[in-house]
């Protein structure tokens, strides 16, 4: 698939068919990852790969903060079947200490965000698919994984093939709503 392509026809998957994903594919993704760039090339990035169902469970049970998800009147995270339903949960962590600080902008979210997108546009290209959980108890999820205190959990990443056609996807922004040629106002 073309780069642009896969830009273009990627989605957030939350429903997994009952099959499992191949190793060799699994490492395309994780080498996806691993070509991101980085802060200083400093690779701020882990990841907790997850197979076991019951494991894959308790984190599906920590993606529903209820504090945050009730003020839009959700009764779960949209994607928390998901974690318990796809094959694999990649845990993505990052120690904040191996990226920049400038500006007051931690920038081991940027990092991660690259990273990231790279492991949801491999997943795509090679017929898988993922979605960016964000939402999750962080503390419990790091005692049930064994992560250290200095590490910061940035999104939890179901991968399976998805189950059924993925459908078009909430719309975007047309590009007069964010791009500003020249200066912000012209
Ligand atoms: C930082 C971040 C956090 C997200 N957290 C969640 C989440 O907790 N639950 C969920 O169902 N989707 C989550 N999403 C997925 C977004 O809802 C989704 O990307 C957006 O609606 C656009 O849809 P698309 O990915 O299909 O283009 C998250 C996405 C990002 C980038």
């Amino acid at each position: 698939m073309e780069t642009l392509e896969a830009i273009r026809t990627r989605r957030s998957v939350r429903k997994y068919a009952d099959q499992p994903v191949e190793p060799e594919k699994l490492q395309q993704i994780l080498e996806a990852v691993q070509q991101a760039p980085s802060w200083s090339n400093l690779q701020c990035w882990s990841l907790v790969v997850v197979t076991d169902q019951e494991v894959r469970e308790k984190i599906s049970d920590l993606s529903f903060v209820e504090s945050f998800f009730s003020t839009y009147g959700y009764k779960s995270n949209p994607a928390q079947k998901a974690l318990a339903q796809a094959p694999v949960v990649i845990v993505a962590c990052a120690d904040p200490a191996r990226s920049g600080n400038l500006h007051d902008q931690p920038y081991y979210m940027a990092d991660m965000g690259i990273a990231t997108q790279n492991l949801m546009l491999a997943a795509h290209d090679l017929g898988l698919a993922s979605v960016f959980v964000g939402v999750f108890h962080e503390a419990q999820l790091k005692q049930l994984l064994g992560i250290p205190e200095n590490i910061k959990v940035v999104g939890l990443f179901p991968l399976g093939y998805p189950a059924g056609e993925a459908k078009g996807g909430p719309s975007r922004k047309a590009l007069d709503d964010f791009v500003h040629y020249g200066t912000w106002q012209a």
